[in-house]
């Protein structure tokens, strides 16, 4: 069928943009900055239009841009292609639905609406003919989706792990040069870098909404968000970076997906990663992709994963690919349930009372299910009366070790919740 951009192509292609925020804002600027032959910024849409036009943020950009506060606006327009930068399923899912519906293709930063509704939105751009791009959506500004969908086509990717969530690489790698973990939050969200609500970012369901569409893309595996297990960074102390350091490890958030070509599995949470990892390099609001195929090995990606500018670069290249016309690949997709079960040499944090006997319950719980300790580490320093050490397993399941933390917690010397960590495994080990 043909579309509203390939009609125009001898003309401009015309733009709408959804958001005037700390990433719609950015993209403004760079279509302006560049001038792209053949494309040009028509509309921009926000709520409370009048606050955004008169901001510093919208100084320099060219008068005939329509602001409207009223979506019907938009999609009642001769916008060729609509970018979304604001976010959330609802009323975005239906917002895009009518855009797609009138004949627009999207441009879409959205990973929430993509990870849950992706598949449905995908089959409608593809029944009116025009594209539906979400490259912004994983990874900010690094190309991993256009380079897992055109560079790796050819093998089986049977497993991918990431740092897919820069605020999240930001307060870890800053946690471990000593600074406190609400300071550098607080940082984070000041630089535009965390989501509207931080809880998305260090709980895990940004990342978690990344690792479903990376699955989607890379291995053509359909998940439901909802089953794939979510840890919180909000339990790592500084005291874990310096156990971690004792063991030549670091910790990220890292999420993971496996397929045996049987099970699936999958989860997000802080990781202690080797300090010879490619994943313990990666600061700063950087994000960093490792994908396994059984025919090509390990493919790294990485680059900035937050922020304005990095984030509107990979809108921008999105919106150029549809104005020239390159940008739809399709790809069979099966849905799969998702198993918790990884097998990982895991990391136990505990404070305890000090008295005798505690090594000895904890070794008990772990040997009642059957996981083998690796290493006792107990930095000397700490009072006794709020004493951190760690215990170290052989690979085992996590479900598993975490029965034997369950018992451990009730233990009346226990001060907190036990932290259990997996630990990722050197690459040439796994
Ligand atoms: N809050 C996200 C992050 C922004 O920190 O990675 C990019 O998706």
């Amino acid at each position: 069928m043909e579309n509203s951009a390939t009609r125009s192509s001898e003309k401009e292609t015309r733009v709408a943009l959804l958001g005037f925020g700390t990433v719609g804002s950015a993209v403004a600027h760079l279509l302006q900055t560049q001038q792209f032959d053949g494309v040009r910024l028509t509309r921009i849409y926000n709520r409370g239009i009048q606050r955004k036009q008169g901001s510093t943020r919208a100084e320099g950009l060219h008068g005939d841009i329509i602001w409207t506060d009223n979506i019907e606006d938009v999609l009642a327009s001769d916008a060729d292609v609509v970018i979304e930068t604001i976010g959330g399923l609802d009323p975005m899912g239906e917002w895009l639905a009518r855009a797609l519906l009138a004949g627009k293709h999207v441009v879409t930063a959205n990973k929430q609406l993509i990870a849950y509704r992706g598949a449905g939105l995908s089959q409608l751009a593809r029944e009116h003919g025009v594209s539906l791009v979400y490259n912004a959506a994983v990874a900010g500004g690094v190309p991993v989706i256009p380079a897992v969908l055109h560079g790796l086509q050819g093998d089986r990717v049977r497993q991918i792990a990431g740092i897919l969530n820069g605020t999240c690489n930001f307060i870890l790698s800053q946690m471990e040069a000593g600074a406190d973990y609400h300071d550098v939050l607080a940082k984070a969200q000041a630089a535009g870098y965390a989501e509207a609500d931080p809880t998305a970012d260090v709980d895990g369901y940004d990342a978690r909404a990344k690792l479903c569409i990376l699955a989607r893309t890379a291995m053509q595996i359909g998940l439901d968000p909802d089953a794939v297990p979510v840890q919180t960074i909000r339990n790592v102390r500084l005291v874990d970076f310096h156990y971690a350091r004792d063991l030549n490890c670091t910790i990220r958030q890292v999420a993971r997906i496996e397929s045996d070509g049987e099970t699936v599995r999958a989860r997000v949470g802080p990781t202690l990663v080797p300090h010879t990892s490619p994943f313990a390099w990666s600061h700063g609001t950087q994000n960093l992709v490792m994908t396994t195929g059984e025919f090509g090995g390990d493919v790294v990606f990485s680059g900035h994963g937050a922020g304005g500018n990095p984030t509107a670069v990979a809108v921008v290249s999105d919106l150029l690919a549809v104005a020239h016309g390159s940008a739809s690949v399709s790809l069979p997709v099966q849905n799969r349930a998702v198993s918790r079960e990884f097998v990982a040499p895991h990391y136990l944090r505990f404070v305890v009372q000090d008295k005798p006997g505690i090594v000895s319950a904890i070794a008990g719980a772990l040997a009642q299910v059957g996981a083998n300790i690796d290493s006792i580490v107990q930095r000397p320093g700490y009072p006794k009366d709020a004493l951190p050490f760690v215990v170290t397993t052989e690979p085992c399941s996590t479900a598993t070790i975490q029965q034997a933390v369950d018992t451990i917690a009730k233990m009346p010397t226990m001060l907190e919740e036990p932290l259990l960590l997996q630990i990722l495994r050197e690459p040439q080990e796994s």
